[in-house]
């Protein structure tokens, strides 16, 4: 039998008292399946007075996580502050220098500093696991990693924020306000210190940045993807999407393409049956598109503290085994730097609320716009507002078939010059399955 694995656990909010909970429940299991015991020998947080229902009493307390880090005592560092810097990175670097290992949920750590980090643990040959990073409970980090290394990955898609979803579905179905869904997100705990994380599509971007690295072998490049939050989606624009037979999600999408990789997060309309429309509430999914498996969707919990805990545990485990295998699937000197693919160069079919003039000659005008740079509708919705003025703007909905993204931003651009909008064009992506 192997010596216990000395672990100090740094961050004791939601996500580090559940890993603490989920250690002690599964203490015998997780021994017998790891062939040692795994005994938390340190901690670190904020405030030491805080109860947070679980005993420390036989961890050391430090103060600073750098310390803990440093500590002899340990001999893996369980990263759970949070923050792409401060004492986050500094206390996961001091960890992986003095040769011990890391397991970290930290997705804009990683996003940002990702081969860094990367590149110590290999100098120092020791490991670094990050599956609670990318879609709460759901273990696809390791399934792009291990699972699917027989694969050439073609496109990774999904909801990869909780708050976000959970926001759309209650605005969906109960035709709620956007402010109100929000506060219930945070209230429940799904949402980050600051909202603007989720709701601005950033932390998706961070998750997407992870997933890009593992499915095509590339070098983490959080820069390289585009980003669009959701705050300009209203109850019309999903009103409109049923209508039409889509939901809207906000996706993180990789795909190779001719031109390189597309990295792109924005609200997305995803057809009614797809699988990934299915998904709602805080729940997460992946799915991944590739030459051997073809199609495969991984759904599940993408926040709060069981959820994560138990990634986080899974990662504590593979430690234990001792498994080293590079975070990223590869030696950092075999990812390829991430040939970014232009956004404008993005092809796909787009669906466009115009707020139009009701007045001769305008649907047809906006119809020209389009068909001058080629693009195709597949469908148009015209409906006048029950009980509105005769002269009041009308919404117009618009579904093309596949264009690209600068012919689309062409003609649109145009139809605001014409004048015949009473609004700022509404412009939102499909993605099929
Ligand atoms: N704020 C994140 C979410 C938490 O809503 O998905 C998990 O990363």
């Amino acid at each position: 039998m192997l010596p216990p694995l000395r672990a100090g656990v740094a961050g004791l909010g939601t996500v580090g008292a559940s890993v603490l909970r989920l250690l002690e429940r599964q203490r015998r299991t997780l021994e017998l399946r790891t062939g040692r015991a795994i005994v938390v020998t340190g901690v670190s947080a904020r405030s030491r007075g805080r109860d947070r229902g679980i005993d420390l009493s036989n961890a050391e307390w430090h103060d600073d996580p750098v310390a803990l880090a440093r500590s002899s005592d340990i001999d893996l560092f369980i990263e759970l502050i949070g923050g792409a810097d401060g004492p986050a990175l500094d206390s996961t670097k001091v960890a992986l220098e003095a040769g011990k290992s890391v397991v970290t949920a930290n997705k804009a750590m990683l996003a940002h500093h990702g081969l860094a980090l990367a590149k110590i643990a290999e100098a120092k040959g020791v490991g670094l696991r990050f599956e609670a990073s990318v879609a709460g409970g759901i273990p696809i980090v390791k399934t792009l990693r291990e699972g699917l290394v027989g694969n050439s990955i073609e496109r990774v898609y999904g909801i990869l924020n909780g708050t976000c979803n959970y926001i759309h579905s209650r605005m969906e179905a109960e035709k709620i306000s956007f402010a109100d869904c929000l506060s219930a997100a945070q209230k429940l705990g799904y949402a980050e210190a600051d909202p603007t994380f989720d709701i601005g599509g950033f932390d998706t971007a961070h998750k997407l940045a992870i997933l890009t690295s593992l499915a095509f072998g590339t070098a983490v490049d959080a820069e390289a993807v585009a980003v669009e939050g959701i705050e300009s989606i209203t109850l019309d624009d999903l009103q409109a999407a049923d209508d039409l037979g889509y939901r809207i999600k906000l996706l993180g999408v990789a795909k190779r393409t001719p031109s390189g990789i597309e990295q792109r997060v924005h609200p997305t309309m995803v057809r009614k049956s797809s699988a990934i429309a299915q998904i709602m509430g805080v729940t997460n999914a992946v799915v991944v598109n590739a030459d051997a498996v073809r199609e495969m969707t991984l759904a599940g919990p993408g926040a709060g503290g069981d959820a994560t805990a138990s990634a986080v545990v899974a990662d504590i485990a593979d430690i234990a085994k001792g498994d080293r295998t590079p975070g990223f699937g590869l030696p950092v000197a075999s990812l390829a730097p991430l040939e970014r693919a232009p956004l404008q160069a993005h092809q796909g079919g787009y669906y466009i609320r115009l707020s139009l003039h009701d007045r001769p000659g305008a649907a047809a005008a906006v119809a020209m716009r389009m068909a001058e740079s080629q693009i195709s509708l597949e469908s148009i919705i015209q409906r006048s507002q029950p009980g509105a003025n005769a002269d009041a703007p009308v919404p117009v909905t618009f579904i093309t078939h596949a264009t690209h993204e600068d012919a689309l931003r062409h003609a649109v651009d145009a139809v605001v010059a014409d004048g015949h909008i009473a609004a700022k064009p509404q412009v939102i992506r499909i993605e099929r399955e």
